[in-house]
């Protein structure tokens, strides 16, 4: 089974990419073969100044290894190193009707916010379709923002073998881990770079504590019972926790007695410990050593793409 998820590098990685996409990732190189790879054409539809995307790039691709991805088992690298998908970008494109991409949440969201509407910005599905479609994958592990994106893929896929060949473009599902499906941020809405609401995995401890502080909170007694359903502390630190774990912090909360700055340090050990590992390997790892890594990924990568736009070339008839 071949599991393919990629991620922009549009800014630092926060607690919801790490439970919705890049856990899902880590745990899938003990199922089957993982592709993954860093999104950066992607990014353009946002990153619009050249030394800064490429600094970010690099720290994504730092921060996705030391979480776990392991190259020597995984293929790991860089969109950008593999001009196949531009080139499936453009055939696809042929057969993907306006009125697939003019119902994409994702493009009305982001234009609603400011962002441009441009053609990069619109046909951005496309380019993922590519993405999916070019590696053959089977299953795409993403966060439920982005399932309506795999399905255009599918959709895109299904219109090009009717035209084409069936079985020429496999047709891939989407995983989300629905316990995980949206982790909230700090004022309980999604959390999202473009809310402002984000904790970023690796701050150093000051910041994180600063950041766990800002959680909006009900306001209740210290010695007063309270409610755990729906409490955005008691949400994150679940996604640290198991069931026994879980069982013991909802105890807390009901005996009353504990304020909410008592949950709020918990949370801020949760995540400080949990990311300790990572955090060693991340300051370990030299633009130099991910460099390489992703150069390495990318010839593994190259060989299936370009094999496989082969096929398709000579199906659409081009020379
Ligand atoms: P952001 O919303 O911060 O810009 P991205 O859109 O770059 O994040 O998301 C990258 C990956 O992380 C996607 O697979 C997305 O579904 C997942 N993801 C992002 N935020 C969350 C969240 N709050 N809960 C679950 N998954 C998320
Ligand atoms: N659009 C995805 C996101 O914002 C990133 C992405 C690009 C992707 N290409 C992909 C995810 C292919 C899965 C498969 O998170």
């Amino acid at each position: 089974m071949r599991i393919l998820s990629g991620i922009q590098p549009s800014g630092d990685f926060h607690l919801g990419n790490y439970f919705g996409m890049i856990a899902q990732m880590v745990a899938a190189q003990e199922k089957g073969e993982v592709f993954a790879f860093i999104a950066n054409y992607h990014a353009m539809t946002s990153v619009f100044d050249g030394a800064k995307l490429r600094s970010q790039t690099i720290e994504a691709a730092r921060a996705f290894l030391s979480l776990g991805i392991d190259c020597d088992r995984s293929i790991f690298w860089l969109q950008s190193a593999i001009p196949e998908v531009l080139e499936l970008y453009w055939v696809l494109s042929q057969q993907t009707p306006i009125g697939l991409l003019e119902r994409a949440h994702s493009f009305k969201d982001k234009t609603a916010r400011g962002l441009a509407a441009s053609h990069g910005l619109f046909s951005y599905p496309v380019l993922m379709a590519a993405d999916i479609l070019l590696y053959d994958s089977d299953v795409v592990p993403v966060g439920k923002d982005q399932i309506q994106h795999v399905e255009i893929a599918r959709d895109i896929a299904v219109k090009f073998n009717n035209e084409f060949g069936a079985d020429l473009l496999k047709l891939p599902t989407f995983s989300v881990p629905e316990s995980v499906a949206v982790v909230p941020g700090l004022d309980g809405a999604k959390m999202s770079k473009s809310y402002k609401n984000t904790i970023e995995i690796f701050l150093d401890r000051k910041a994180l504590e600063k950041k766990v502080k800002q959680i909006v909170t009900q306001p209740v007694a210290l010695e007063e019972p309270k409610e755990w359903r729906g409490d955005f502390v008691y949400d994150l630190c679940a996604l640290f926790l198991d069931e026994d774990g879980k069982a013991a912090l909802q105890k807390r909360y009901e005996k009353g007695g504990e304020g909410h700055g008592r949950f709020k340090a918990y949370l801020t050990d949760l995540i400080w410990d949990f990311f300790a590992p990572a955090r060693a390997k991340y300051a370990d790892l030299t633009d130099e050593k991910v460099l390489a890594i992703l150069e390495l990924g990318a010839a593994k990568a190259r060989k299936i793409a370009a094999e496989k736009m082969r096929l398709i070339r000579s199906k659409v008839g081009i020379i």
